[in-house]
């Protein structure tokens, strides 16, 4: 399954979730491919601190490259695509060949506003017979409940049509920023953690089958 997590604005969370979404996976024993499409190679980053902290399994980081769709449909196991608007053409050709693009929105009124840009672009990229899933969910929730900014995000979510709303929101946590510059996923660094719990909340509910597998079946 091709899985592209996209936004319009910088800074939303695409590559987090992306990296955390990738080692999840291989966590899980299942092959996973990622592809950073950003010029800014946050991904392509983390993976390298990985791979020379000697963190185990490395995360497979793939580039941009000619014939982009054709190397998406080539694998096997998950694929998990990183795409900014800084390169258009790779981002359209991504979720052109895409089972799903999942958006993270900060809960704020013009992340909503960008969303909703977005999801004209994803409608224009989406040409002929492919019909992506959209989902979109908040990342960086307020952890104090009396902060409504996530709920009244999710509302406004809810009435955007060409889009689902994913209920499980994460939230603003500083190991989410730690953990990536150490090369490690959140429930690595901190395996009994609330951002390791709603991760694997997350992550399940886009992978049941993955998450419900007997280990060694
Ligand atoms: N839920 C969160 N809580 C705290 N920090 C977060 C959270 N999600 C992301 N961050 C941090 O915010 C910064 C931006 O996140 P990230 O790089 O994942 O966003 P991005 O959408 O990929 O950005 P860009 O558009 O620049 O590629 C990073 O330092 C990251 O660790
Ligand atoms: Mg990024």
């Amino acid at each position: 399954m091709i899985t592209v997590i996209a936004n319009l604005k910088g800074g939303s969370g695409k590559s987090t979730v992306a990296f955390n979404l990738g080692v999840w996976l291989l966590k899980k024993g299942h092959p996973v491919a990622a592809y950073d499409l950003d010029p800014q190679m946050t991904l392509s980053d983390v993976a390298t601190v990985r791979r020379e902290e000697g963190y185990s399994p490395p995360l497979q980081v793939y580039l941009a490259q000619e014939s982009l769709a054709e190397h998406l449909k080539y694998h096997p196991g998950e694929v998990i695509v990183d795409v900014g608007v800084a390169n258009m053409p790779r981002m359209k050709e991504a979720i052109g060949v895409a089972d799903r693009v999942i958006i993270p929105v900060p809960p704020s009124q013009p992340d909503v506003w960008a969303t909703q840009r977005f999801l004209k672009m994803i409608k224009d990229a989406v040409s002929g017979e492919n019909h992506p899933e959209i989902l979109a969910f908040i990342n960086r929730a307020d952890t104090h409940h009396a902060v409504r900014e996530s709920d009244e995000a999710e509302e406004a979510i809810k009435t955007l049509s060409g889009v689902t709303l994913y209920p499980h929101r994460l939230f603003q946590r500083t190991i989410y920023r730690r953990s990536l510059s150490e090369g490690l996923s959140v429930f690595e660094l901190w395996p009994n953690c609330k951002a390791a719990r709603e991760i694997n909340t997350f992550a399940s509910g886009l992978y049941p089958e993955i998450a419900n597998a007997v280990p060694g079946r």
